[in-house]
This record gives C-alpha cells, structure tokens and sequence, in this order.
C-alpha cells in the first residue's frame, strides 16, 4: 500500500520501535495518530514529526483499560476517521519466572501487548471491513515461537499475540484485509531499560545475532506496508534459525534451555 495520505495508527509510539516506525511513515507521507500512555514523550515523537512538515496527532491513553481504549478509538472515529493502518505495537513485560511474578503483573503483561491489540482491533475492524482495505500489523518477539527459562509470563503473552494474529489472518481471508506478524530479535530500545532485569535472562545463543535498532524494525515495518506480507522477521539470520525450529523443534528448545538463565532455588 502507498503510504501517502494514509491514516496509521501506532501504539507504544512514544518510545522504541513505535516512535521509530511513527517517523518513518510520517516520512513517507502517512498521517500518524500515536497512541501510548506518556503525553509528553507522545508530544516529542509529534513534534519531531511536524517540524520536518509531517503529520501527527497525540492520543493519551493506557491501552489496557477497555473504558480508556473504546473512548480513545471513538475519539479517533470522530476526529479522524478509520484508520488505513492498525501498528498494534504497545507492549512491556519483565522477565520472571512464575514464582517471582506478582498475579497482577502477569495479567498487566497480558493485557499488553495481547488485549491492547484485540481492543484496538475490536473498535476499528468494522469500518475497516466496510471498506474493504486495510492493514492490521502486529509487533512481536522471536518470544512468540519459541521458550527459554525465566520470562513466563512476557513468552505467554506472546504466544497469545501470534495466535490472536494468526486466528485473524484467518477470519480476514478474502475480505482485503492485510494481517502481518513483525517478529524482532532483540532490540537496542529503552525496552530494556523500562523493563529491568530482562537483558540479562536474554539466553546466551541469542548473542549470534546482531542486535537491531528500532530504525531497522520501522524500515522493515514500511516495506511491509508498501509490499504486504503475512510474517515478516529481522534479524535475517533469524528467518533461517526459526525455519529450522519449525522443522526441528526440540533441539533449540535444548539450546534455549541450556544456554537460558538459571533460577536460584
Ligand atoms: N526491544 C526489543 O528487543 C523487542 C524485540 C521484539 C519485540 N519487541 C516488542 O516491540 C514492542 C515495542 O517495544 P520497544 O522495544 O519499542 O519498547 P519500549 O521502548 O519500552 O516501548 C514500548 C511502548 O509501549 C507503550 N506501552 C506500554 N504499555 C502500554 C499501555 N498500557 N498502554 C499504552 N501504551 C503502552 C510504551 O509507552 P508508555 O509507557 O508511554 O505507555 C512505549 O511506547 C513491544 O511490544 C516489545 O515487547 C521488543
């Protein structure tokens, strides 16, 4: 899809990869409405935008609150109309074992990125379907595929990302809708910082590959809008790894376990 002129919508856009992909389409002539909970950050990312004449609109919100999330979608619907592009991206999640995660964490680091992205799917998808044209992308971990020790709670929610994508791209076939999954290895973004602890479980096999910066992922993110695909995944190295744990699952399972962290009991 040409991205000129188009509405994009892009949570967790004030940080990280969002704020990244937020300026790439901005660049590209794609009218951006960012969506996180940090007003100020939000208005930093529009006011880069703006000053290099493109355009962008701030919408506060915590997308895992369903109240906060329908009102913001309305909003939306009234100020700007349906979105072209749907970047469901917002996410967090510390790396715990069971035993270490509060119960309220572990619902919070489902809540987002998982019911972030089904809310905001949920508010637009009709008039998307009305119109017969669309993009609905989801931002993912290789954490999405595969398991190591220690981040239990944050792999959970990424399988129930990658299902809810999948189920989608199966309910939206043929209606002319685009559904993509954009799997990323590990990224040099403040998710780290915002998510402590995590950096350090990362299992030691994961260092063969090259670390991304989140202009890498919003580059690849603009490709996939300009020539739709259903899974895109960066590092390229890790196309090949996941193509052989598709194949052949238990011996990367191994790996991951052996080279993952350890925990103390
Ligand atoms: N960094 C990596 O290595 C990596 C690799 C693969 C995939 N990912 C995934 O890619 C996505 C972006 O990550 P990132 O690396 O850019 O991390 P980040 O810099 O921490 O950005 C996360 C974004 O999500 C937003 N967010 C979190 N909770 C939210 C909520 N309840 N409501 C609304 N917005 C919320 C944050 O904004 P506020 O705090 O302002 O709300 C922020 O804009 C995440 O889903 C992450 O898990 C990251």
């Amino acid at each position: 899809m040409e991205l000129r002129g188009r509405v994009v919508l892009i949570t967790g856009a004030s940080s990280g990869i969002g704020a990244a992909t937020a300026k790439a389409i901005a660049r590209r002539g794609g009218q951006v409405l960012l969506l996180a909970r940090t007003q100020p950050a939000l208005e930093a990312v529009a006011a880069e935008i703006t000053v290099h004449g493109g355009t962008a609109r701030v919408y506060p919100v915590d997308l895992t609150d369903l109240t906060m999330a329908t009102q913001v979608a309305r909003l939306i619907q009234t100020e700007v109309g349906t979105p072209d592009i749907l970047i469901n991206n917002a996410g967090a999640g510390r790396w715990l074992f069971v035993e270490e995660t509060p119960p309220a964490e572990a619902v919070q680091m489902m809540a987002a990125p998982y019911f972030a992205a089904f809310f905001m799917t949920h508010a637009f998808l009709p008039a998307m379907r009305q119109r017969r044209r669309g993009q609905i992308i989801n931002v993912t971990s290789i954490a999405s595929y595969t398991v190591w020790p220690g981040a239990t709670g944050y792999i959970a929610a990424r399988w129930a990302l990658r299902g809810f994508t999948e189920a989608l791209r199966a309910d939206l076939h043929g209606s002319g809708i685009e559904v993509t999954l954009v799997t990323a290895g590990k990224v040099r973004s403040p998710y780290w910082v915002h998510n402590p602890g995590a950096e350090e479980r990362i299992p030691s096999l994961a260092r063969w590959y090259p670390t991304l910066t989140p202009e890498q992922v919003a580059a690849a993110i603009v490709q996939g809008i300009e020539r739709p695909r259903q899974e895109i995944v960066l590092p390229a190295a890790m196309r090949f790894s996941l193509l052989l744990y598709r194949l052949w699952p238990q011996p990367i399972r191994w790996l991951l376990r052996q080279t993952g962290w350890r925990q103390r009991l």
